[in-house]
């Protein structure tokens, strides 16, 4: 809280490593249990992706993956499936590796710490997913620009970011005001620490990502039909 409290003294941000482990393991342990029992559901939302997928070969780059659950809930989904998970937070990967270690994937799932708008892999990936991080990024524009970079030409990007409004309302219902408060508490300082950043913080509407997509330059954005409480879900192809 002093951390958060200067950050908004000076305008300066607060690191993810500095909100400490157990913001880290919070984050972890609030989506594990849905990506171990959703994440082929998720998946299969992109029926021509899941077919090759499910094919018994395939790559997935697993961006901004934080302690490394949904990286080996897709491989579990999808065996055979290689998957690379990707984050900037050192102690979120070093988290990862042993998790995928203790849950035996470590054979088809390895980590990298990497910030995911340098990342490498050119024309390597069926599928990219980016699971309820966009909003934190400092440059997100850089990093889908990278994730359409990883993308084979058949290969799409699927998001999951937070179900706001679409547009800005006044009083906001539920939704709208836990994710502004988790907005002013953690991802808007967090998002701030690595500078230059655009601030997005966590309430990131559905307009909002399409342009910064379409700034990246993928020449499709869909909503998907998929039902879920905070989550809104989105197809990018190149
Ligand atoms: C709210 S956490 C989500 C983690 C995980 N995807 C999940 O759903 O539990 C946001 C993650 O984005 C990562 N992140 C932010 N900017 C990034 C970047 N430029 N490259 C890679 N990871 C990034 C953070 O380190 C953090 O682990």
């Amino acid at each position: 809280m002093p951390a958060l409290l200067e950050a908004y003294r000076t305008g300066e941000g607060v690191d993810w490593a500095d909100y400490g482990p157990d913001v880290i393991e919070a984050q972890a342990a609030l989506n594990r249990p849905q990506f171990a029992n959703y994440i082929g559901d998720w998946i299969s939302a992109l029926p021509d992706i899941a077919a090759k997928l499910r094919g018994g070969g395939g790559r997935v780059a697993d961006v901004a993956c934080g302690t490394g659950w949904s990286s080996i809930s897709i491989a579990r989904a999808f065996p055979g499936v290689k998957v690379d998970g990707l984050d900037i937070d050192a102690g979120s990967i070093e988290r990862a590796r042993m998790h995928a270690g203790r849950e035996g994937v470590d054979d088809r799932v390895s980590f990298l710490f990497a910030d995911a708008a340098d990342a490498e892999g050119e024309g390597r990936y069926d599928l990219v997913t980016i699971f309820e991080a966009v909003h934190d990024m400092a440059q997100p524009t850089m990093v889908l620009a990278a994730a359409r970079r990883l993308l084979k030409p058949s290969g799409a990007v699927l998001i999951a970011d937070e179900r706001v409004a679409e547009v800005f309302t006044a009083p906001g219902d539920d939704t709208e005001r836990l994710f502004y408060g988790y907005s002013v508490v953690s991802c808007l300082a967090n998002g701030l620490a690595d500078q230059p950043s655009v601030g997005t913080g966590t309430v990131l509407r559905p307009a909002a990502l399409e342009s910064i997509a379409r700034e990246a330059g993928f020449s499709g954005f869909t909503i998907l039909p998929i039902k879920h409480d905070a989550f809104r879900f989105y197809r990018l192809d190149p």
